[in-house]
This record gives structure tokens, C-alpha cells and sequence, in this order.
């Protein structure tokens, strides 16, 4: 696997603004085209003028420091706005708080931290604490496990509707379970698990209950005021003690803008981190990061404010019908399916036939400009393509079908390619994977090249459909050289 190697230090002498300007405009060349229309992932892109005010407001933020809200209160009052905002939309009575967080992820990270700390205050015999997933819940409570030193316990879904099943959770719970965990929706199939069983069970278990509304927390009940037919999810439901939802998914706002809402304060006091036993200045944080900009923070309020609740009901209806309208035109093709009955814009499909591959798809597709995400087969899940179809996306649903129905066209033409290596020849590398051993691999994977020698593989397909075969162990050992690799370009 090529990496560009080349050393690289600050320059001497200062470049000018034009020079810096245009060659970091120069490096997005091979940047997914987000504003295209034609990205289903990653980017959640409100009307130009949103977007140019958002940018606005965070660059009149970015150079202040969130460390100290007392030094800049107006980062406190901004805060506080947008929890109050949250809470309000989220069922949250007058008992609930929350904080600002740089992602989802963090948001997640701080509600196991949470429990673990409430647990450790009040049942200090638990040894190694639990909490209990779906399989469909988002890897961020692996990671939180992985760093606090919580066992994640993950159960299976139910086959058809994909959603957690009450009873395998209760069968799950043990002396050692400390949260219980429900999604408004999942990601990667966009169903809303039953949050009120859920809860009602860690109630009366004495266990919190955390909703991750990271994904539907700014969509849910913007379908609900709309008139779609939404279950309960939020703090409305008697059980649940926290919840994650993002500004920076269907809140539209800029990325690093997420929230973490608690029941109450006695709750949170277990999320905060206190130090003042260094000899610096005081530390007392209520999130992971320490010093921070306030860009996003205002980036949200503005655009939270200047969207509206009438404007995020007008996005929410566009993107529920065309999530219809594409779930019909999918349903009208013999070799794609969508998973489950999702409840909101986002879509799993997977193939029916056989000599139609997925990642095929997702490949022709981005030759002609679509960035169609991947999800590769975990537990209930095949291997399938990901939509979250946005309001960037509305107007390009039935171009999407039509190049669906080219690809499969297309490649019931082409002959598949030949899986390069039979995975089972893999195995024995991965007892001893060093960067070496890594090195060889993606030389023999044909891993590298790529534009500019940019260290990206170019045939996705052929290294998806690896990945797809490996045992879970194995690709995460070899997704995190890849990335090990990746980030040593020195
Ligand atoms: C349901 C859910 N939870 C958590 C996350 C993680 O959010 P982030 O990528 O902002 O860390 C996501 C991201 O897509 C999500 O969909």
C-alpha cells in the first residue's frame, strides 16, 4: 500500500493567502461532491443561505475558548439555549439537563460514563458493569465500552423488523447491568426500537435507560408535528434516564454539534470531571474536551434559530415523501430490496440476486458521481447500500433510480471479478498482523495507488467483498492497520 512519503515541514518562510487558499481549494479535487446532491451519507446540507449564515456566526465563535463559560458567557447562554431547545422538542420536563458535545460519539461516550460513575457511587459491589444493546445499536457504545472499561453486552434484533426484542434484552440483564440501551432510530436501518418496554424494564430493574437519538432526535418529532405516525421514543416515556441527539444531522447545523440530556442533576453530577489538584488553573468539565472553539456552538444556534420549527417540518415532509417515493421504485425492482419497514429517510437495501453484488453497485454508482455508503453483512444484516436521503436529496430520487436500474443492467453484463484471495488463506496473517505483515497484505490485496497516491484503494469492491467474508475480529484488526497505515505519511 502506497502512502505519499515524502517529508514535510512548516515552511520557512510564510506562504500568502492566495497561495494557502488555493491550494487547499486544489486538494478537495477528489473530495465527495457534497453539494452535488448525489451524496446519501455523511453531509447534511441546509439551503445555501442557512449554510452561509451558519458559517458566520462560526467563524464570529471560533477563536473563543468553551474551557471557562465564565470567562465567556455568552458560550454559556448559547449552551443553555440549545439544551433548552432539546429538551423541549425531546419531552424533556423542567428536571432535565443536558450539555453541549463535539458529536454523537461523545454524546454516547458521556452517557456510559454516566451510568458507569452513578453505579460506581451507589452500587460500588459491581466489579465489571454492563450495559445492553441491540445489534443494530451504533458502534459508539463499543467505543464508550472500550474506553471506560464497560462490558457491552449485545443482543440480537428481531429478523424481520430489526428491532431490539424486549425479551432477549430482559434474558441479558444481569447483577452487573447498569444501562440499557434503545435507538430513535438505528443508523443503518432506520427503525425505532420499542423504547417504552425498554425503559419500563430498566425501571423496574433500577437501571438507566439511554435513548440515542443521535439520528432522529432533530427529525422524530419534526414527523410527529407533521403528521407522520411516530412511536414514543423520548423523555415522555417514564424510564428513560438519558438521552444523545445531534445538531449536526438533521439539526443542519455545522459538525461538532451534538447534545447529551440527563433525567436530572443528580444524574449528570456523574458525568462532570473536576480537577484542581494539578497546579494549573481549575478544570472542571462537563464534556471530554477541555479547551474548545465555540464556533459550533453558535454555528448551531444560528442555524437552529433561522431554520425554524415551520422550516424543519417542510425539510422532514420533504425527505419522508421521498423516502416513499424511492422505497417505491425500489420495491418496483426484482434485484434490490430495502430491509425492515424504516421509520424514517433512512434506507437499507440489499440484493436479491445473487450475481448482483452491492459494493458492484456502489462502485458503478460513484463513477457517475454518486456517493452511495456501503454497510458491510454484521450479524442479522446482509451486506447492503445505505440512504439517508436528505433534503439535498429530495429532487434526485428518481435520477437514483434510474441509475439503479443502469448499474444492475450494467453488471448482470460484466462478469464478476475474481475474489483475489480466499479469505481463509488470510487467516493464519492475522495471528501475526505487525505493519509488515499489513504491508504485504495490502500489496497482495491490491490495496494503494490510488489518486495522487493518496494511499485510498481504487477497487472498492473487491476489498468490501473481503472484508464482507472476514470473522468481525479480523476486520476490525485489519481496518485498524489500514488506518495505522493511512495516518504516517511522514
Ligand atoms: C444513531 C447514531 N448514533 C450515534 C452516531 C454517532 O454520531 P457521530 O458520528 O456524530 O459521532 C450516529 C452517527 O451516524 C448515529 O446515527
Amino acid at each position: 500500500m502506497e502512502v505519499k512519503t515524502n517529508k514535510i515541514s512548516i515552511p520557512q518562510k510564510g506562504l500568502s493567502t492566495e497561495e494557502i487558499l488555493s491550494e487547499l481549494k486544489a486538494m478537495k479535487k477528489n473530495d465527495v461532491p457534497w453539494d452535488s446532491g448525489k451524496v446519501l451519507a455523511y453531509v447534511y446540507e441546509p439551503k445555501k443561505e442557512t449554510e452561509n449564515l451558519t458559517k458566520e456566526a462560526y467563524k464570529m465563535y471560533l477563536i473563543e475558548n468553551g474551557l471557562d463559560p465564565t470567562a465567556f458567557p455568552s458560550l454559556l447562554r448559547l449552551e443553555n439555549d440549545l439544551i433548552g431547545m432539546a429538551k423541549d422538542l425531546l419531552g424533556g420536563d423542567d428536571e432535565v439537563v443536558g450539555n453541549f458535545t463535539s458529536g454523537g460519539t461523545e454524546s454516547i461516550i458521556l452517557a456510559v460514563k454516566t451510568a458507569r460513575d452513578y453505579f460506581r457511587a451507589n452500587r460500588p459491589e459491581i466489579q465489571v458493569p454492563e450495559l445492553i444493546i441491540g445489534e443494530t445499536a451504533h458502534a459508539a457504545f463499543h467505543k464508550a465500552g472500550h474506553y471506560l472499561g464497560v462490558k457491552v453486552v449485545m443482543v440480537p434484533v428481531d429478523k424481520d423488523t430489526l428491532k431490539v426484542d424486549p425479551k432477549l434484552v430482559e434474558a441479558a440483564i444481569t447483577e452487573n447491568t447498569i444501562l440499557i440501551v434503545g435507538s430513535a432510530p438505528s443508523y443503518a436501518h432506520g427503525v425505532i426500537d420499542p423504547i417504552e418496554e425498554l425503559a419500563a424494564m430498566a425501571k423496574s430493574r433500577n437501571i438507566l435507560c439511554h435513548v440515542d437519538a443521535c439520528v432522529g432526535g432533530f427529525y422524530l418529532p419534526f414527523a410527529r408535528k407533521a403528521g407522520y405516525d411516530v412511536p414514543p421514543f423520548d423523555f415522555s416515556v417514564d424510564g428513560v434516564t438519558s438521552m444523545s441527539a445531534d445538531f449536526h444531522k438533521y439539526g443542519y447545523a455545522a459538525k461538532g454539534a451534538s447534545c447529551i440530556l440527563q433525567k436530572n442533576r443528580d444524574l449528570r453530577r456523574h458525568q462532570i470531571f473536576a480537577c484542581s489538584s494539578w497546579s494549573g488553573y481549575t478544570v472542571i468539565n462537563p464534556t471530554v474536551l477541555s479547551s474548545k472553539t465555540g464556533g459550533p456552538l453558535a454555528g448551531a444556534w444560528a442555524t437552529l434559530n433561522h431554520i425554524g420549527q415551520e422550516g424543519y417540518i417542510d425539510i422532514v415532509k420533504g425527505c419522508q415523501e421521498a423516502t416513499k417515493l424511492c422505497r417505491e421504485g425500489i420495491a418496483a425492482i426484482p434485484e434490490l430490496e430495502v430491509m425492515g419497514d424504516p421509520d424514517i429517510n433512512l434506507v437499507a437495501i440489499v440484493s436479491t440476486d445473487p450475481k448482483i453484488n452491492v459494493f458492484a453497485i456502489s462502485d458503478w454508482m460513484a463513477k457517475r458521481g454518486w456517493h452511495i455508503q456501503v454497510q458491510l453483512a454484521a450479524n442479522c444484516s446482509k451486506e447492503a447500500l445505505h440512504l439517508s436521503i436528505n433534503r439535498a436529496n429530495v429532487a434526485h430520487i428518481p435520477e437514483l433510480l434510474k441509475e439503479f436500474k443502469s448499474a444492475i443492467a450494467a453488471l448482470k453484463e460484466k462478469q464478476a471479478p475474481e475474489m483475489a484471495l480466499d479469505p481463509a488463506m488470510l487467516a493464519p496473517m492475522f495471528d501475526n498482523m505487525n505493519a509488515e505483515t499489513f504491508d504485504n497484505l495490502a500489496e497482495m490485496l491490491g490495496l494503494g495507488g490510488g489518486e495522487e497516491g493518496a494511499g485510498l484503494p481504487d477497487n472498492l469492491e473487491m476489498i468490501n467483498n473481503i472484508l464482507n467474508q472476514l470473522p468481525v475480529q479480523q476486520r476490525n484488526v485489519l481496518l485498524t492497520e489500514f488506518m495505522n497505515k493511512l495516518f504516517s505519511a511522514i
